[in-house]
């Protein structure tokens, strides 16, 4: 890189480094590298899904295992509306149809369950586990019913589903599996990367992720025939896109293929701006993921000894979790409130917030979409009403992980907790 571009960029890097939480929540990855390459891209006058879009779906896809089907797209929320509509647009009886249902946890992000219900579904919302946070896979045979069509388990936090579980109910009851993958880039279920055990898998590069494109998604499938719809319908529906689009131009002889439309779509489209981005973040995506894991491990050591009044993050052995951000959860019988706990963090510069959604039946959005809900969800309300995230990411280091370990300890002596 020209040294003058470099001098300029750390200068103004610099002055943009405004937060005014010595721990935020999240705090973005890029490197000279990622701002070199994507302003060249923007310099090179291709804007929209071109040749840095292509790069970042294959090797992405390639990361997971899912060969050549990546389709990246604008948001996280996008990849989840795309992967609900393939199903929807679908030539068969298997198709997801109007009024069926599908099971996802109660705690996750609103963009799990509000294209659901965009798509004509009903979601049907199950309580989670109080400790690992994930879908209670007891809850989701309970909730079955004639119209169930499929199930959208949500790796929250990072910390993967019991995946063998889910996929062993898909099976007996012929559901489809939609992974929502969006906080958990890199996890891994008994050694293997979530993403590829459903029919469709979903990722989130908003900045706050593990890696990053600014705004950024993928949906992405071992079925050819779900990624060429997803990429059909990411485009308008038109058929620039499809591999097999020869045999649709030629039913078709009198409308120009550059503007033939297939199905009902969207434009979704990514910038070849955040294609660039893609490329130079996943080759860091792996380190990313290991500073996440140091950060975990230091505070679990200081603090486990507190687990009689807060709960930290959890996940079954042999799993690999991407602590998206930290999670900790006030124990029954803690003598403090979460409000005191939190009021205490944010006032020494932590900064805090809810672990996603919460519950969120709770919410007002919920009385505007059909839903359904199994059973009372009191483990999704506990967790609405005694738990949050504080950051753990790439800018958290030994100085910050000690930092924020004595800081929550502090707390817990002043409240005659040893
Ligand atoms: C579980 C989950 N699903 C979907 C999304 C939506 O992703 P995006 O913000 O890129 O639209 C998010 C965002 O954080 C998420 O956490």
């Amino acid at each position: 890189m020209n040294s003058d571009f470099s001098e300029f960029l750390s200068k103004y890097l610099q002055k943009s480094k405004n937060s005014k939480y010595s721990i935020p929540l999240a705090q973005p990855t890029f490197d000279n590298l990622d701002y070199e390459q994507g302003i060249k891209t923007f310099l090179s006058g291709n804007f929209t899904m071109g040749k840095k879009v292509q790069e970042f779906e294959k090797k992405f896809a390639k990361y997971l295992g899912l060969n050549d089907s990546g389709v990246m797209l604008n948001s996280g929320s996008s990849a989840n509306l795309v992967a609900l509509s393939v199903l929807k647009n679908l030539e068969d009886k298997d198709r997801l149809k109007q009024g069926d249902e599908v099971i996802t946890p109660a705690v996750t992000w609103a963009t799990t369950v509000f294209p659901i219900s965009m798509v004509g579904a009903t979601p049907v919302l199950v309580d989670v586990e109080k400790n690992s946070y994930n879908i209670d896979v007891e809850q989701i045979e309970k909730s079955i019913t004639k119209k169930t069509k499929a199930i959208m388990p949500v790796h929250l936090l990072g910390n993967p589903c019991k995946m063998d579980v889910i996929m062993e109910i898909a099976k007996k009851h012929n559901l489809y599996v939609i992974e929502d993958c969006c906080e958990a880039h890199g996890a891994k279920y008994k050694g293997r990367k979530v993403g590829s055990f459903g029919d469709l898998a979903t990722f989130s590069f908003f900045v706050s992720h593990h890696i990053s494109t600014m705004e950024g998604g993928m949906v992405l499938s071992k079925n050819n025939k779900f990624s060429e719809i997803a990429r059909s319908l990411r485009a308008f529906g038109w058929i620039r896109e499809i591999k097999q689009k020869k045999n649709i131009e030629k039913t078709y002889p009198d409308i120009d293929p550059r503007f033939l439309f297939y199905l009902p779509g969207f434009n979704l489209r990514p910038t070849e701006i955040q294609g660039s981005l893609g490329a130079t973040q996943l080759p860091k995506l792996e380190k990313f993921i290991e500073k996440r894991i140091k950060n975990n491990n230091y505070w679990k050591k200081k603090l486990s000894k507190y687990e009689h009044v807060i709960n930290l993050p959890n996940t079954e052995k042999g799993n690999r979790h991407v602590y998206f951000a930290y999670a900790i959860s006030l124990g029954e019988k803690a003598p403090f409130s979460r409000k005191k706990l939190v009021t205490y963090l944010e006032k020494k510069g932590i900064e805090t917030r809810p672990v996603m959604t919460g519950n969120i039946s709770l919410h007002p959005a919920l009385q505007k979409i059909k839903h359904k809900k199994t059973g009372r969800l009191p483990n999704s309300t506990y967790i609405n009403n005694n738990s949050f995230l504080i950051g753990n990411h790439e800018g958290i280091d030994q100085k910050e992980r000690e930092y924020v370990s004595n800081v929550i300890e502090e707390f817990l002596k002043q409240n005659g907790i040893s």
